[in-house]
C-alpha cells in the first residue's frame, strides 16, 4: 500500500493574509489537493494566526469530510489550541511545539523535559477525553529517549520532523546518519504498533529516498507543493507526488 500523502495548505493562506483578501481561497485549495490524488489536508492554526484564521479549521474539516479525507490540525500544546481541538475534534492532532518568533516549527517536541511532558501528555488526555476518536502524533525528532517517552503516553502516532534530513539532502551531505536514526525510530513505533509519519521540508527529491526506504506510512509536505504549484498548478504538483508515492 502506498503511503498516504497530507499536503499542508498553511502556505496558500500565507499569500491571502498577505493582502487580507479571500483569495487564494484556502477551501479550494483543499479540495483541488484531495481530488488530485491527496489522503489528507493539513493545517497549523498557529498562536499568533499568521497564515491560517479561525474560520479556515471548520471550513477546512467539512472539505475533507465532504470527500471522505482526513483533517489533520496541527497545533501547539497551548490550553487555547486543546480547546478548540477538543471542540472541532478533527480526525488528526499533530502536537507541535511552537514558539512566536520562529519561521517555522523548529525541531521536534522536548517531552525529556519534566514540565514539557506534562503539558504535552495534559494536551493528548484532554483530546482524547472530550474527542476519543481524535487521532494523536506527536512531532518529534527520530530520537530514541524522546520516542520512549512518547510511547508513555496513549498516542497514535509520530511524527518525524524531517527538517535537518531535508537541510542535508539540498547541501548534498551524507544521509546516512538521518536514514540510521529513521530505521531505529522506525522499530520502536513498529513494535509498540504506533504509526510513523514524516513532515517538514520535503520536496519530491528529499522524498524519493525515503520512499525507498520505506519506513514511513504518512508525509506532510507543504512549503514544497504550494511553491512549485506557482509554475505548475496546484492539482499537477499533487497528482505527481501520488504517483511517485504509487
Ligand atoms: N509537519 C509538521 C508537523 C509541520 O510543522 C510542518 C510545517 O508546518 C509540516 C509537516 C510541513 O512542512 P513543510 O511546509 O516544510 O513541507
Amino acid at each position: 500500500m502506498r503511503p498516504r500523502l497530507g499536503v499542508n495548505i498553511d502556505h496558500v493562506a500565507t499569500l491571502r493574509q498577505q493582502r487580507g483578501e479571500s483569495y487564494p481561497n484556502i477551501e479550494r485549495a483543499a479540495e483541488l489537493s484531495l481530488k488530485a490524488g491527496a489522503d489528507q489536508i493539513t493545517i497549523h492554526l498557529r498562536e499568533d494566526r499568521r497564515h491560517i484564521q479561525d474560520a479556515d479549521v471548520p471550513a477546512v474539516q467539512t472539505v475533507c469530510s465532504g470527500l471522505k479525507k482526513l483533517f489533520n490540525l496541527e497545533m501547539g500544546c497551548s490550553d487555547e489550541m486543546v480547546g478548540i481541538a477538543s471542540r472541532i475534534k478533527p480526525d488528526w492532532v499533530c502536537l507541535v511545539p511552537e514558539k512566536r518568533e520562529e519561521k517555522t516549527t523548529e525541531g521536534g517536541l522536548a517531552v525529556l523535559d519534566d514540565v514539557n511532558f506534562k503539558r504535552v501528555s495534559g494536551a493528548v488526555e484532554t483530546i482524547l477525553k472530550h474527542s476519543p476518536r481524535t487521532k494523536i502524533s506527536l512531532f518529534v525528532e527520530a530520537h530514541t529517549p524522546t520516542l520512549e517517552a512518547c510511547l508513555r503516553m496513549p498516542i497514535h502516532a509520530v511524527e518525524i520532523h524531517t527538517g535537518d534530513y531535508a537541510r542535508d539532502f539540498l547541501l548534498k551531505k551524507d544521509l546516512t546518519p538521518h536514514l540510521t536514526h529513521y530505521q531505529e525510530a522506525y522499530y520502536l513505533m513498529k513494535n509498540a504498533q504506533k504509526g510513523f509519519h514524516a513532515g517538514h521540508g520535503l520536496t519530491k527529491h528529499s522524498l524519493a529516498p525515503l520512499l525507498k526506504q520505506g519506513l514511513f506510512e504518512e508525509y506532510n509536505i507543504g512549503h514544497w507543493i504550494v511553491g512549485e504549484a506557482v509554475f505548475k498548478g496546484l492539482e499537477t504538483v499533487v497528482g505527481d507526488l501520488v504517483k511517485q508515492m504509487s
